[in-house]
């Protein structure tokens, strides 16, 4: 499943998604400000800050994500992370964020390939996979 532009742009403009994660049986989700499209199956995320949803991405390399805007974007894209702690994505997340606070020192970016996506619009679609 690829995203589409709409669902691209609305990623590139929402400045923050909700990011889910487990690894055993507590699901833990979190905002994540530095998200965006690298193609129409990959999203770019920046650790920052992430402990839990870090540890739960090394044991469990599933997430899936929402975003804060889902009235714009009403769709679910779940896939599977890669962590890159150094190469062009790691170098592009270290531009991206220190462009935006020059303090921040991230480490690592999280790339997620979308594998999946469901409505999340409410209506009868709700929860349906889109094809
Ligand atoms: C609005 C907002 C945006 C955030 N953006 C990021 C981000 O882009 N990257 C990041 O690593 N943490 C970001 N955080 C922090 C995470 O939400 C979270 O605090 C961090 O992952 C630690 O939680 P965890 O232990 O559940 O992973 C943001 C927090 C807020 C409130």
């Amino acid at each position: 499943m690829t995203m589409n532009k709409d669902m691209m742009d609305a990623i590139e403009k929402d400045n923050v998604v909700f990011l889910s994660t487990c690894s055993d049986n507590t699901p833990n989700v979190v905002p994540i400000g530095f998200a965006r499209p690298i193609d129409n199956e990959h999203i770019l995320l920046v650790d920052n800050y992430m402990n839990k949803t870090r540890e739960n991405l090394e044991k469990n390399p599933r997430a899936s994500l929402v975003l804060r805007d889902a009235s714009k974007c009403p769709y679910q894209f779940k896939g599977t992370v890669e962590i890159f702690e150094s190469g062009k994505y790691f170098d592009d997340a270290v531009d991206w964020a220190t462009s935006v606070m020059s303090k921040l020192s991230p480490k690592a970016a999280v790339v997620l390939k979308v594998e999946e996506i469901y409505s999340v619009k409410p209506g009868p679609d709700a929860g349906k996979k889109v094809d």
